[in-house]
């Protein structure tokens, strides 16, 4: 990928630096194990009850066989910091493909649901390594100006990849009959549905196989001659020596990162690594995960036939893929925290309104029904939701878990701040079922006094980072 540089790298001005398509490439091709991540997490949707059928499964078993991978995107976010900082960026994501490939096949052709559960971890070990990997490598080769909007292109692929699971789910049902059970070249559909994954994390092993290394990665192992043709190949840096020195000054190379970098003086950890974690635990306990992981159930309740709620599970999907376009072209010029504010306000009042409406729900035994007008007030409610995430929380969250680090800790802050996300992501999926037990009002009044909180946090803690170099993150005023 370095083979066609003109001339070794010959600073003269200050640092300038331009989007370029070389950097969007390698962005665009780190973010591919984001569409891995939304496909992965999302695939299981279509599958599940044929599954559940297959093994006979009882209603835990059931559960723990969706919610398990995100037992394996936990562990795969945590490993994935040390790994990166030992090993480098792009091997991370080699060994990610590699997952991904050995899940979709193990899943797609398992013989027990035991064996079915370890191929789904070691599939999260995937995705937890990609949900790390992909927004640091996409910070660390980015120019500061555009760094938001390369950072969101995650959040957009993610959100393509649930878009694209939730499609070839179908479709594999239809080629086969119509239902997921039913055989499709001697193969039931819901095992084509798992295998189909193989298809993209290939690409993703390839594409990642041609990536340069990151720049700041480089430098920490001191490897500047490679940082440097990296930095002027692909991040259009002018005064690429300027900018080693400054990397370098941030990163001490003699010693090896540890754990150790991450404490501070109070609290265990380092404010900012709290901040991180924080950041995530909110972004999971405004319930988003609910809408994409139980949303035919929601719509039913609503008052939709069961073909109609996956169609508006597609057309919500849709809506999220639309809306983080916005957000791509607005996080660099407003920055991150109005965006954020912005979108807890906006989740607050649409997530109140839902509570609000299902307090009107009436029960009889299992079945929970909404009349009109609460039944439609509730649906705009839910899709102001997801496009108050959608455009806000959704892609801002990676991107400043990718940028607010100083270089020394960041691959191993943002493992420890990922890692919150997915045990944050798995109580609230596992959760949601008892919470609507005791009543959707509750479930989304919680929600919803979550994302107030988030409103203060927002407020008290989170600083821009909008135009920042990496390198001065290091003095970000995070005690407001
Ligand atoms: C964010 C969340 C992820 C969620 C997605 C939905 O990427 O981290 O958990 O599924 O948004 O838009």
């Amino acid at each position: 990928m370095t083979d066609n540089l003109s001339s070794s790298p010959t600073p003269s001005s200050p640092g300038v630096s331009r989007l370029n398509a070389r950097v969007i490439g390698i962005c665009v091709a780190a973010a591919l194990g984001g569409f891995l991540f939304g496909f992965d997490t999302a695939v299981i949707n279509g599958a599940v009850d044929a599954l559940s059928d297959h093994y006979s499964l009882n209603a835990f078993l059931k559960g723990f066989a969706v919610s398990s991978a995100l037992i394996g995107c936990a562990l795969g976010a945590w490993f994935a910091g040390p790994v990166a900082n030992r090993m480098g960026r792009v091997p991370v994501m080699l060994i990610a493909a590699v997952l991904f490939v050995v899940s979709a096949l193990g899943s797609g052709l398992a013989f027990h649901i035991i064996d079915f559960i370890i191929w789904r971890v070691i599939g999260g070990l995937g995705v937890g390594a990609a949900s790390v990997i992909a927004p640091a490598y996409i910070a660390e080769v980015s120019p500061a100006s555009v760094r938001g909007r390369l950072g969101s292109l995650q959040q957009l692929a993610i959100v393509t990849g649930i878009f694209v699971a939730l499609l070839s789910d179908s479709w594999f049902a239809g080629i086969a009959g119509g239902a997921a059970e039913t055989l499709w070249m001697g193969l039931a559909a819901w095992r084509w549905m798992f295998m189909a994954e193989a298809v993209p994390a290939v690409i993703y092993g390839l594409f990642a196989f041609r990536l340069p290394e990151s720049p700041r990665f480089l430098v920490a192992r001191g490897d500047y001659d490679k940082a440097s043709q990296v930095l002027y190949d692909f991040t259009g840096i002018v005064n690429v020596n300027l900018k080693i020195e400054e990397i370098r000054a941030t990163i001490d190379s003699e010693k090896r990162e540890s754990f150790r970098d991450l404490l501070g003086p109070r609290l265990g950890l380092k404010p900012i690594v709290w901040i991180g974690i924080m950041l995530s635990v909110f972004q999971q306990f405004v319930g988003i995960n609910v809408i994409f992981y139980y949303s035919t159930t929601l719509w039913r309740t609503i008052g939709f036939q069961e073909s109609d709620a996956l169609k508006i599970t597609v057309i919500t999907s849709v809506t999220n893929i639309v809306v983080t376009i916005v957000a791509i072209l607005l996080v660099d010029k407003v920055g991150r925290r109005p965006m954020l504010l912005v979108g807890s306000v906006f989740m607050t009042l649409s997530l109140g309104l839902m509570a609000l409406a299902f307090s009107f729900a009436t029960v009889h035994g299992d079945e929970v029904t909404l009349d009109a007008p609460w039944a439609p007030i509730a649906l705009v409610a839910a899709n102001l939701f997801v496009v108050a995430f959608g455009a806000t929380w959704g892609p801002l969250v990676w991107v400043l878990l990718g940028e607010m680090f100083p270089n020394r800790i960041r691959a191993g802050a943002l493992a420890v701040a990922a890692a919150a996300q997915w045990v944050a992501n798995f109580f609230i999926s596992t959760t949601f079922p008892v919470f609507s037990d005791i009543g959707l009002t509750f479930a989304y009044g919680f929600y919803a006094v979550c994302a107030l909180a988030s409103l203060v946090f927002v407020f008290l803690k989170v600083p821009e980072t909008k135009g920042k170099e990496l390198e001065d993150m290091e003095n970000l005023a995070v005690e407001r």
